[in-house]
């Protein structure tokens, strides 16, 4: 589905398919029959689990968004005067709240320039892309609708000289090693030399913090891990019981990452029909819906340097807790 209005320079453009993808039915298929269960992470994005992780981002003990609010704050002016007039690519945009910092610094160029944000999650893209039309006189926008690879392939060649692709919130983190290599590989093939990608990764700290802002006091958390399984309900016509689940999230100091987990609280059978799937759980047993892996700054560098894209500048927080780096294409 495509919504064009050409007079305000907005697109809409939905990728997903109506029917679900071999993908989409083999990804779900694995995680629960696997041993421990788990859920690919997409599946908390519906257009409820994107306004809990809105709330979230605003909550006391979930330090990452105003760190990275802070960051962009100091940096953005910088980050044009480095790239210039750019046209700027958005994995996982959500309301593109803090990449506003940006947009009105590439907008004060007065230059008309593009906006393509990506998100699996069309009702928010939609309403961030209509309110940042009528913030910002010389953006044209084209939100695609649909999965990072989805959207990947389908980008249309770039309507100005450079590209710059951003990755925010340290939504890199609930990427696996080889999901992120994965990436990498396709930022890499997508931009030209010179282009720019600019990354914000969450750092290590102390596990105490980490896992309040995971298992926060107004329980939002809890109400966004656990929406994921009202979701599944309704892509596969399942019947998970919500009230059957408890939110935890521990984190795994050697793989220095937080896991999100659901756990049965008690024996019982769940069916996905669409999946032709009946799906077990014993009590206690776990369902692992999100790893947030925690990163360490120098070896982020070189991993982005294996792929080619090297670092121009970083910037952080006093408290060394989130880091924002902006790489070059070599
Ligand atoms: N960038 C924003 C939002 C981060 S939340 C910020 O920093 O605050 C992660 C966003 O990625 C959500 O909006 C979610 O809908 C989107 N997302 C999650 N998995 C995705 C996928 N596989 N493909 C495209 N978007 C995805
Ligand atoms: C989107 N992503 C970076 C968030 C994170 O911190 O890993 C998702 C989230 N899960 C629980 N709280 C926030």
């Amino acid at each position: 589905m495509l919504i064009t209005n050409q007079e305000t320079k907005i697109n809409i453009k939905y990728l997903e398919n109506l029917s679900l993808t071999q993908d989409e039915v083999k990804e779900v298929m694995e995680g629960l029959t696997s041993i421990p269960k788990s859920l690919p992470p997409k599946y908390f994005y519906d257009a409820l689990g994107s306004e809990l992780f809105e709330k979230i981002c605003n909550l006391p003990e979930y330090y990452p968004t105003r760190t990275e609010t802070a960051i962009l704050t100091n940096a953005s002016k910088e980050i044009v005067e480095i790239t210039g007039i750019c046209e700027l690519v958005e994995l996982g945009s959500g309301s593109s709240t803090k990449t506003r910092l940006l947009l009105s610094a590439y907008d004060s160029l007065g230059k008309p320039w593009q906006y393509i944000p990506i998100d699996v999650s069309g009702e928010i893209l939609k309403n961030s892309a209509l309110q940042l039309h009528q913030q910002y006189n010389n953006l044209s926008i084209l939100g695609l609708v649909g999965t990072y690879e989805q959207a990947l392939w389908q980008l249309p060649p770039s309507c100005l000289p450079q590209r710059m692709i951003i990755f925010l919130g340290s939504t890199l983190g609930n990427f696996t090693y080889e999901q992120s290599d994965d990436l990498f590989n396709e930022v890499r093939d997508i931009l030209t030399v010179g282009d720019y990608f600019l990354l914000g990764i969450d750092l290590q700290k102390p596990a105490d913090i980490l896992e309040n802002a995971y298992n926060d006091s107004q329980g939002v958390t809890a109400e966004f891990n656990l929406n994921m399984l009202s979701h599944l309900n309704r892509c596969f016509d399942g019947n998970f019981d919500i009230n059957l689940f408890k939110h935890q999230a521990i984190y795994n100091q050697e793989k220095t990452q937080i896991e999100m987990y659901l756990y049965a609280q008690k024996s019982h059978n769940v069916r996905l029909n669409k999946l032709d799937l009946d799906v077990s759980f014993q009590e206690n047993e776990p369902i692992l819906t999100e790893i947030s892996r925690k990163f360490n700054l120098t070896k982020m560098q070189d991993f982005l340097a294996s792929h080619k894209l090297k670092t121009v500048k970083y910037w952080t927080d006093e408290n060394k807790y989130f880091a924002l780096i902006l790489t070059q294409l070599i």
